[in-house]
């Protein structure tokens, strides 16, 4: 029997970039050193930081190292502007012209976070190529990237979650009258501490916790300057819990693990930096309160139409015995120590047959 050839898709041109490079490296090791090895046979794509896509021998080793390759010292001096003018239209069509080798791959294993790969754009390529792929489709991923309509999504779907408010960039960078209008609404509604995010990043990025007037004006420029869409939420004092989701019309809910940390909230240099944060599976939780979570994860992951693979997460605010969802990651990290595959490890699935099943989710999502 031939072996199914999966395309193992990483990189992207997202600040999550590195993160799908370890993920990959993961999956990688998981679909060749083990008895997958019979089955599968993978061809890692990796995507630049600048669009273009790579096969072969400089995917191979970007796998092997872990990194992204270096920027030749020549792309980075200064040409002539009709050279850089021809420099940036080659670059253009290389960026379009996806490598032959990709007309092989049988199934895709999208390992891509953030903007550009976990949104629904990447989807709805590898959607029109008429290739089954590992996770959500274009609505499912859409949904779970930005965090307006993921949070009117979950309200819809009847998911208790913390006061919102969505703001634009215009409504931000706007006249001097405007702008102090949407403070003094957003204080009124939402009061301090709260929390003002770019609505499609990721990895904290672009987020600010608030506790002040001067704060909320300063976070709401600089989250302006990353997204177009911003959302500002009500803070609340609360335990970071997570929740694992596998399969499509009929999903699996993992054991529930939790995150702990000492800094204020769970920013970019916790998330990032070794030994900051920590993972607790599973989470010390009262029983009722841990099937709440498994029951709202998998009502959250049909509500955004989510498919395969999704971590949901939530606040559990001890004090009141509340449970909120906070969001959905329709492409969680994925390497061997990420959450989302320890979650199933505990649950009793292990890494090597986890990427085997979404596999299989995949083609039976391709099917209908
Ligand atoms: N409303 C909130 N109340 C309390 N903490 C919050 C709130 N929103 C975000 N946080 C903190 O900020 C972190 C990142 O926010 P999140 O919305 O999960 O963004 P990202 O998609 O970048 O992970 C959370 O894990 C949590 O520590
Ligand atoms: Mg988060």
């Amino acid at each position: 029997m031939s072996k199914l050839r999966v395309g193992l898709l990483f990189g992207g041109c997202s600040g999550e970039h590195e993160v799908s490079i370890s993920s990959a490296k993961a999956i990688a090791h998981a679909f060749t050193a083990t008895a997958n090895a019979s089955k599968y046979q993978i061809m890692p794509v990796y995507i630049q930081k600048d669009g273009c896509w790579q096969v072969g021998e400089v995917a191979q080793q970007v796998l092997a190292t872990g990194m992204p390759p270096q920027i030749a010292a020549e792309s980075l001096t200064a040409v002539p502007p009709t050279a850089a003018r021809e420099a940036a239209n080659s670059q253009r069509i290389q960026r379009w012209q996806l490598p032959v080798q990709v007309a092989e791959v049988d199934v895709w294993f999208p390992i891509l976070h953030g903007p550009n790969g976990e949104d629904g754009t990447v989807q709805g390529l590898l959607k029109m190529m008429q290739i089954p792929f590992v996770g959500s489709g274009v609505l499912g991923s859409a949904l779970g990237m930005d965090k307006i309509a993921m949070k009117m999504t979950f309200a819809q779907a009847g998911l208790p979650q913390v006061k919102y408010v969505a703001v634009n960039r215009s409504q931000v960078w706007s006249d001097a009258c405007r702008f102090p209008t949407l403070c003094d609404r957003l204080e009124a509604e939402l009061a301090y501490p709260c929390f003002v995010k770019p609505a499609n990043l990721g990895s904290s990025v672009g987020i600010a916790k608030v506790q002040t007037r001067s704060q909320l004006e300063a976070a709401l420029d600089n989250a302006a300057s990353y997204d177009r869409r911003i959302i500002v939420e009500a803070g609340v004092k609360a335990r970071e819990v997570e929740c694992a989701v596998l399969g499509n019309d009929y999903p699996l809910a993992s054991i529930v693990g939790e995150i702990t940390y000492t800094s204020d909230f769970y920013d970019y240099e916790t998330k990032y930096t070794e030994g900051k944060a920590g993972l607790q599976i599973p989470a010390p939780l009262p029983p009722q309160i841990t099937a709440q979570i498994q029951e709202m994860a998998l009502r959250a992951f049909e509500a955004v139409d989510a498919a395969g693979i999704a971590r949901v997460d939530f606040f559990y605010v001890e004090a009141t015995g509340e449970v909120l969802i906070n969001e959905i990651n329709t492409m969680p990290g994925f390497t061997a120590t990420s959450m989302y595959p320890m979650l199933w490890k505990a649950s009793g699935i292990e890494f090597s047959e986890l990427v085997d099943r979404l596999v299989q989710h995949a083609l039976e999502r391709f099917k209908g």
